[in-house]
């Protein structure tokens, strides 16, 4: 695995794959790598010729200081990773590299980035959009993978590419998840052994609560839900939400549309926690 620290490297060492008719996938992260990233990692490697994964913790998605301070930082330990699984190319750039100057992009996604994570981390995605432009504009991949634990930011990804009228596939992966059925995340290091045990209640609700979907409305299923978390000690719900899949807005009925999405936050202790699942 070639690791690439500068833009005008990266885009040399691409041109010549390109060149020679190589597909190109890429795979954006921030690091602390899990089995949930190496899934993106894995199917973009069998997918394209060359699989580029970028490993940039992006200063301008974090809307607090103190969790940009704290995101675990794992580089040995992704570098091997990587490198078993088949990444062809790492690009870890610095943030000056990035960003010489400030970037004052600003994107107008419409109601898709006001609501759950919008709402609550305001400018985030804001943040994402920029980096992950950056990111297609000098890797120009045929594919890029994105997981569907952040069903908002694939959705705004997806919102993106159509705006900008990048020439890309955008590729959604299912959640990974531990044994117990947490929903894998760098973050998951944060939590302590306690945190970690109280944290699957969440996915065991989110389950439960499909059946829920025969006998009670939106509406009530997302009061239960609400309910059996914060019967939870440790847990507390910053939003629960059921949603057009595509649009991301609330559904008041099942039938509203074809695609059905519950996406949940969740502090336990005071990490922040996030989920979704599907109920059509
Ligand atoms: P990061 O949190 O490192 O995640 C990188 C990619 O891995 C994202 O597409 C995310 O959805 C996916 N991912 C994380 N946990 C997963 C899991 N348990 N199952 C499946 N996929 C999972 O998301 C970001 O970084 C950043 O916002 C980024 C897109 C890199 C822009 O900075």
């Amino acid at each position: 695995m070639e690791i690439i620290y500068s833009i005008t490297r990266l885009k040399e060492s691409l041109q010549k794959q390109r060149v020679a008719g190589k597909t190109i996938g890429f795979v954006p992260t921030m690091g602390a790598l899990h089995a949930g990233h190496a899934a993106l990692v894995t199917l973009c490697a069998s997918e394209n010729d060359v699989c580029v994964v970028s490993l940039f913790v992006n200063p301008t998605q974090f809307n607090n200081k103190e969790d940009l301070r704290r995101y675990p930082r794992t580089w040995e330990k992704d570098c091997l990773l990587l490198e078993q699984i088949g990444a062809d190319v790492l690009f870890a750039p610095s943030v000056e590299e990035m960003y010489p100057e400030p970037d004052n992009r600003f994107f107008d996604f419409g109601l898709l980035d006001k609501v759950m994570e919008g709402r609550y981390r305001p400018g985030h995605f804001n943040g994402v959009a920029q980096i992950v432009s950056k990111l297609f504009a000098i890797i120009a991949p045929d594919k890029a993978y994105f997981g569907e634990k952040d069903f908002q930011q694939l959705a705004i990804v997806r919102a993106m590419v159509k705006q900008l009228k990048m020439p890309v596939q955008i590729v959604g992966v299912p959640i990974v998840r531990e044994n117990g059925g947490l929903a894998l995340s760098s973050r998951n290091t944060l939590l302590t052994e306690q945190e970690r045990g109280d944290a699957t209640n969440i996915y065991r609700v989110l389950r439960e609560s499909v059946e829920m979907m025969k006998i009670a409305t939106p509406d009530k299923v997302t009061d239960w839900v609400i309910d059996q978390i914060h019967a939870v000690p440790d847990l507390r719900v910053e939003y629960f939400e059921i949603v057009d899949g595509d649009s991301l807005q609330l559904v008041a009925s099942w039938d509203d549309s074809e695609s059905v999405v519950g996406c949940i936050t969740v502090f336990c202790g005071d990490v922040r926690l996030i989920d979704n699942i599907r109920y059509k």
